[in-house]
């Protein structure tokens, strides 16, 4: 089920009020999951000719809905595809996803968190949604990705089922990424040269992290 217009409004907000700032730069926006379009039809309105918006979506029944649904607008480029597949040159100021880390293994989320963080800008925000009945976080690593970077929390009642709304802002993500790039092995704490390491403690330790 499409997610209701409250979450979907709540979840573009910012990128909304950025898009609508007059003086703003281009805005990069990568969207992850967009299944029928939810998100995607409320951004695309606010979108100058030089911002960049990539959507990627793994199922091919919603990759067909979206390329005949949006097919006049020539900003959005949509890639069907895995996200773990999914390779740009640009990096982003803003990722959107639905991806449903619920069901995945937490070494798969972990991957598609550190592939987000590759992609972002210095100053992103990453947009996600978690259903209230499975809140519960079986990725350490993204666990401890909110409790370092969470800007704001929302919980939607007005969805099925409820959800709650969560917007990080990934300071530093360059720092970050770098350090991702090279995880060894972890020392008892589960630190390696101060980079964190899945299956190890919560924490994410790097220059100053
Ligand atoms: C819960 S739906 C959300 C759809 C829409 N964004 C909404 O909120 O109504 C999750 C979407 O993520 C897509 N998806 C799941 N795993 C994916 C992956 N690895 N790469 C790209 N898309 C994926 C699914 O096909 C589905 O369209």
């Amino acid at each position: 089920m499409p997610s209701s217009r409250y979450l979907a409004r709540d979840a573009v907000r910012l990128i909304v009020e950025r898009l609508e700032n007059k003086g703003r730069d281009p805005v990069s926006i990568l969207e992850l999951g967009p299944g029928t379009g939810t998100f995607t039809e409320r951004i695309l309105p606010h979108l100058r000719d030089d911002d960049r918006f990539d959507a990627v979506e793994l199922n091919t029944y919603f990759y067909k809905i979206l390329r005949r649904r949006f097919k006049s607008n020539n900003i959005l480029k949509i890639h069907h595809q895995d996200f773990l597949t999914f390779q740009s040159e640009n990096k982003y100021d803003f990722v959107i996803s639905s991806l449903p880390y619920e069901g995945i293994p937490s070494k798969v989320t972990r991957k598609m968190w550190e592939h987000k963080l590759s992609l972002c800008n210095p100053d992103a925000y990453i947009i996600y949604y978690k259903y209230v009945n499975f809140n519960q976080f079986r990725s350490r690593f993204e666990k401890q990705m909110v409790r370092n970077y969470c800007e704001d929390k929302k919980l939607v009642f007005l969805n099925m089922p409820p959800a709650r709304l969560l917007t990080l802002k990934i300071n530093k993500a360059g720092d970050l990424n770098e350090s991702h790039g090279e995880v060894n092995a972890p020392d008892s704490n589960g630190i390696t040269n101060g980079k964190h390491t899945e299956g190890s403690d919560s924490r994410i330790v790097s220059n100053g992290y």
